[in-house]
C-alpha cells in the first residue's frame, strides 16, 4: 500500500544527516530537534501552537483532557473512522455518540450531528477522513450555536486545506479549538516509528496541554494536574523536520496519482470514484466504492494478483463489541456507514507510485469488473 523504502532512498542524505545531529548531541528527549520541528510545523500550518507528543491516539486523548471534558460528557464523532477516535473518548469515561457519514466524501454528516446534540453534548470530533476535510463551516456554526468544543482528528489529512465560505483558506487541524494528528510511518507526513502532535491557536489551552504531556508538570516536580508521559522523541522529530519541507510535494504526488486512477477508472459503471469537495484533498487513501456487490471478490482477485489493497473500514464502530450500545443506537441511523463498509476499497497510494504501477492496478480491476 505504501513504498517507504522508495521514499527513504530519495531523501536518505537529508534524513540521515538530521538523525546524525541527534546522535551527536545525544539530546534524545525534548532536544533541540523537537523544538525546531515544532516551530517549522507551526509556520507551515499557520497555527500558534504545535505540541508534539508520542502518537495520534495520545494527541486526541490529551486534547480532550486539555479541554477539561468530564466523565458523562457526550462527544459526537463519526461511525466510519479508525477506532482510535472513539477509543480515547471511552477511555476518558466520556460518552461516545457515533453518527452517520456522507455517502460522497465519507465525512461526518451534519444533519446527523444536529440530531445527536443533547444538553449533555460537550464536543464534536470531525475526522478528516482519507485526506479530505469535513464540512468545517457547518461544524463550527453548530458548535458556536450549542457552545461545543471542536476537536479535529487530523491524523489522515496533514497538509490538506479547507476553503471556508468566506473565502479564507485554512490548513486541516487548525480550525477547531484543537487539532490532533499522527505521524505514523504511512501517514502523509510520517516518521520512522510513532509520533503525533496537537495544534491550537488558544494560548491558555496550549499551556495546559504542554503540562499534560509532561506528567501534569508546569514547574519541575510540581504536578498540578493529572498528566501523561507522551513525547515525540528527538530522532523522530529529526526525521519529521527533514521531511516537512517535502510535504506539499508529497501531497501533490498523491493528488497526481489520484487523477491518474480517476482517468483510468472513470468509465467503469460499478465504480464510484472518490469525491472531492471544493477543498484540497491530500489522498491519504484513494478509496473507491464498488457498487456491483463484489467488493470482497475484487479484494481477493487483487491479492491473488499480488496487488495490495485495503478495506478501511470493514465494520462500523457502532457494531464493534467495545462500542456497541443497543440502547443508544438504531440501525436506521447508520444507513450510509452500513453500506460503505460493504463497498469501499482503498488502492495503493503513496508518493512513489508510477504510471506503470497505476496501469497494472487499474487494468487488473477493469478486467475483473468487466468479466
Ligand atoms: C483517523 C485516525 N485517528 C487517529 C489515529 C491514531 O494515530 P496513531 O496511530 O498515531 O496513534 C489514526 C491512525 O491510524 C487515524 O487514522
Amino acid at each position: 500500500m505504501v513504498d517507504l523504502k522508495g521514499q527513504y532512498n530519495d531523501i536518505k542524505t537529508t534524513v540521515n544527516a538530521s538523525i546524525e545531529e541527534v546522535l551527536e548531541n545525544t539530546a534524545y528527549i525534548n532536544g533541540p530537534k523537537v523544538h525546531e520541528f515544532q516551530k517549522n510545523l507551526e509556520a507551515y500550518l499557520g497555527v500558534k501552537h504545535v505540541i508534539p507528543c508520542a502518537n495520534g491516539t495520545d494527541a486526541l486523548q490529551i486534547a480532550m483532557m486539555g479541554l477539561g471534558l468530564k466523565p458523562g460528557d457526550e462527544v459526537i464523532t463519526a461511525d466510519f473512522t479508525f477506532a482510535a477516535t472513539v477509543e480515547v473518548i471511552a477511555l476518558l469515561q466520556l460518552t461516545p455518540v457515533l453518527v452517520d457519514v456522507n455517502p460522497d466524501d465519507f465525512n461526518i454528516n451534519i444533519d446527523a450531528i444536529k440530531k445527536a446534540i443533547t444538553p449533555k453534548t460537550k464536543a464534536i470530533v470531525p475526522v478528516h477522513l482519507f485526506g479530505q476535510c469535513a464540512n468545517m463551516d457547518a461544524i463550527m456554526e453548530l458548535a458556536k450555536a450549542h457552545n461545543l468544543y471542536v476537536i479535529e482528528d487530523n491524523a489522515q489529512a496533514i497538509g490538506a486545506s479547507y476553503k471556508s465560505k468566506n473565502g479564507q483558506i485554512f490548513k486541516a487541524g487548525t480550525m477547531g479549538d484543537v487539532g490532533a494528528t499522527s505521524f505514523f510511518p504511512s501517514k502523509n507526513l510520517g516518521c520512522y516509528g510513532d509520533g503525533g502532535a496537537i495544534f491550537t491557536n488558544n494560548d491558555d489551552l496550549a499551556h495546559t496541554i504542554r503540562g499534560i504531556v509532561n506528567h501534569g508538570m508546569y514547574e519541575r516536580y510540581h504536578h498540578d494536574v493529572v498528566g501523561v508521559n507522551s513525547r515525540l522523541d528527538s530522532i523522530q522529530a529529526a526525521v519529521l523536520d527533514a521531511k516537512l519541507p517535502k510535504l506539499d510535494v508529497y501531497n501533490k504526488a498523491r493528488q497526481d496519482a489520484a487523477k491518474k486512477y480517476d482517468e483510468a477508472l472513470k468509465n467503469i459503471d460499478a465504480v464510484v470514484l472518490p469525491f472531492r469537495n471544493q477543498h484540497g484533498h491530500v489522498f491519504h487513501q484513494y478509496t473507491l466504492r464498488i457498487k456491483s456487490g463484489n467488493r470482497d471478490a475484487l479484494v481477493k482477485h487483487l491479492n491473488n494478483n499480488g496487488i495490495p489493497c485495503g478495506v478501511y473500514y470493514p465494520i462500523p464502530l457502532h457494531k464493534q463489541k467495545a462500542y456497541a450500545d443497543e440502547k443508544r443506537y438504531n440501525e436506521t441511523d447508520f444507513i450510509v456507514t452500513n453500506q460503505l463498509v460493504q463497498e469501499v476499497i482503498s488502492l495503493p497510494m503513496h508518493t512513489e507510485l508510477d504510471d506503470e504501477q497505476i496501469a497494472h492496478i487499474t487494468s487488473t480491476i477493469i478486467n475483473f469488473l468487466n468479466e
